[in-house]
């Protein structure tokens, strides 16, 4: 974690523990960076396109979660958070794929964490056991096995250099959907 993350860390933290609510427009800012940056990083792991022509991967993104438009902030952000965890789950592994730069899976790393803790304190943390219940019935569940896909995958694969290209390309496109639900923060 850098100092700068730290900063603003301890800055929205101030300031979260001040207001009634959350800053969802501090918060929209701040999760916007963080994609952008995130994104940045993914494309800096480069492996080797022309080898990897054939691995494909056949996951189902869950059905509720292409219809952002009917969360609500609170859901909106329940499930960044899920998917940033999922993510920075997925990219744990990845110090492995000799392919990649371990600086950069680090930095990757460092980035996903500070946000989660972020989205954490400021909205999970205070959604309430019923809703955050709800989420978990259905939209949340499915997410998760969305993403545990990625690890089967990967398994199955025995983690080869090409099928941490093909997780690294879905899940960059993943940080635009996220950004999307970013959105949603928008008073
Ligand atoms: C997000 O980044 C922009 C420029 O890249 C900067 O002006 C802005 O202050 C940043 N916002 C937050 C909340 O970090
Ligand atoms: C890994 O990435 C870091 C940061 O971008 C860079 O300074 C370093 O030279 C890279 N190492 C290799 C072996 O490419
Ligand atoms: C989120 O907060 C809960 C308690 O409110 C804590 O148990 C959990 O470890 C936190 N997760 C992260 C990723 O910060
Ligand atoms: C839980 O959800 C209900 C209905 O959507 C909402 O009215 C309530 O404010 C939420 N509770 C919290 C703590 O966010
Ligand atoms: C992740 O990105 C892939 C590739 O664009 C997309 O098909 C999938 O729907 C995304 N999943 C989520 C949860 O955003």
């Amino acid at each position: 974690m850098n100092n700068r993350c730290i900063l603003q860390l301890a800055l929205l933290l101030c300031f979260s523990t001040t207001a009634l609510s959350p800053s969802y427009n501090l918060l929209r800012l701040q999760q916007f960076n963080s994609s952008v940056e995130c994104q940045k990083l993914l494309q800096q792991l480069n492996g080797r396109p022309a080898d990897c022509l054939s691995d494909r991967m056949d996951s189902k993104i869950p059905k509720e979660i292409k219809h952002p438009q009917q969360f609500q902030k609170e859901h909106a952000a329940f499930v960044i958070y899920e998917m940033l965890q999922d993510i920075f789950h997925v990219f744990e592994r990845g110090y492995t794929n000799p392919g990649w730069n371990k600086t950069i899976v680090k930095d990757l790393l460092a980035k996903l964490n500070p946000q989660m803790v972020l989205l954490n304190t400021t909205v999970v943390g205070k959604l309430g056991e019923e809703n955050k219940t709800r989420a978990y019935s259905s939209t949340i569940l499915h997410l998760k096995s969305y993403y545990v896909s990625f690890r089967t995958y990967l398994e199955a694969k025995e983690y080869s250099s090409c099928a941490w290209r093909v997780v690294r390309d879905e899940l960059y496109w993943n940080f635009s959907f996220i950004n999307r639900l970013t959105d949603k923060f928008r008073n």
